[in-house]
């Protein structure tokens, strides 16, 4: 758990360009030098040539990145990131909405941009060469000591992607798909202790079941559990494949999902603690963002969406700009169907002043306005 800003150096790591030396630790020696902007022509007739109204990434490096950022024109559209201001990414991925953010806050903008995972800022920091983005390997849960170390008091915006990107999933190494064979891993954060393998082989069953039916939403969870069990008195599972087996070998299928999609579900969420960390996330943003400026959570499934819902409702803080969630356009989920399950809500920051970080802790109750 962080506790203090001198300790914040122990959980990142910041690797990409930075427009302000504050941001960096001084061995990254990074000058201004680094920052230059892609040309805006150069862009005006990429873009002409994508037939795209956005600006296109192409010429950006992202040939290599297997992930589409989901619901990128209606992001924009509904974030509204304008020239000059100071956005947050905490999710940047391969930076696909990270490049389109630092495109509209231009030259003069400042976008820091943070992941837990240092594999996929190697990909952003690719993408978002020459950009002046912050690429900070950090927990979102750690923002105010993030900011603070940048020397920022508020943000114009934050938008946040949460789950995981199609190269973390394509990865059998990371264990995070029942499509692939790899090892029971599922950390998005390589620096965690818990693995997918420590869960299933040592949780006591009704722990397993607990996560599987509060996670997974999985109705056989006990039943998948007691075979976890069973097995592991056999042999202790350290597989993808075997796990999925397993699933498969006792729950029913249903529709054209795969049975092992609840259960995968479950253990990503408690190994990354992925609920905790919206919660803090969720917490903490009144205190980030200042009035008038804008937050945009894309959630992947209902646990996720619902506490997002719910914290916007808190009218000391926001207004909401969506009043049903924004979920992608048939021709999106065609073109990517992982965008299936998205749903995009916004709320802009009301009332006159930041509440003061980054001493407020995430777990301190926020302070009455
Ligand atoms: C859906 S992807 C983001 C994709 C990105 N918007 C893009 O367009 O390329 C989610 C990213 O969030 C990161 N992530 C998940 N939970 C996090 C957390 N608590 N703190 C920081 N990064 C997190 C994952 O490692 C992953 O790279």
């Amino acid at each position: 758990m962080y506790n203090g800003v001198t300790e914040q150096w122990n959980v990142r790591r910041a690797v990409g360009t930075a427009p302000s030396a504050a941001c960096l630790p001084k061995e990254f020696g990074l000058t201004g030098k680094e920052l230059q902007f892609m040309p805006g022509a150069g862009q005006q007739a990429a873009a002409a040539e994508s037939g795209s109204a956005l600006p296109s990434q192409a010429s950006a490096g992202d040939e290599a990145i297997g992930h589409q950022p989901v619901l990128l024109e209606e992001v924009l559209q509904g974030l509204s990131p304008a020239a000059g201001q100071t956005w947050v990414d905490v999710t940047v991925g391969g930076g696909g909405h990270a490049w389109h953010l630092a495109q509209a806050i231009g030259p003069q903008g400042r976008l820091i941009a943070l992941d837990q995972d240092p594999q996929m800022l190697k990909l952003a920091r690719r993408r978002l060469q020459g950009l002046p983005v912050e690429l900070v390997q950090a927990r979102f849960e750690d923002l105010p000591a993030v900011l603070a170390d940048c020397g920022v008091a508020a943000v114009d915006g934050v938008l946040a992607d949460l789950g995981f990107a199609s190269d973390q999933m394509d990865a059998p190494q990371r264990g995070l798909s029942f499509r692939h064979d790899g090892p029971l891993d599922m950390r998005l954060d390589p620096h965690r202790e818990l693995t997918a393998a420590a869960i299933v082989n040592s949780w006591s069953e009704a722990e397993l079941a607990r996560i599987l039916w509060e996670y997974g939403e999985e109705r056989f969870s006990r039943r998948i559990a007691r075979r976890i069990v069973e097995q592991r008195r056999r042999r202790p599972l350290h597989s993808t494949r075997e796990l999925a087996e397993l699933v498969r070998s006792c729950v029913p299928r249903r529709g054209g999902i795969d049975p092992a999609t609840r259960t995968f579900q479950a253990l990503r969420i408690a190994v990354n603690a992925e609920l905790e960390a919206l919660d803090r996330l969720l917490a903490l943003l009144p205190g980030v963002v200042r009035p008038g400026g804008r937050v945009g959570i894309i959630s992947f499934h209902s646990l996720e969406d619902r506490r997002v819902k719910q914290a916007f409702r808190d009218a000391r803080f926001w207004q909401v700009l969506t009043k049903k969630p924004v979920v992608p356009t048939a021709a999106e989920i065609a073109r990517n169907p992982r965008a299936r399950s998205a749903k995009l809500r916004i709320a802009q920051r009301t009332g006159q002043q930041a509440v003061p970080h980054p001493f407020h802790h995430p777990h301190d109750p926020l302070p009455r306005r």
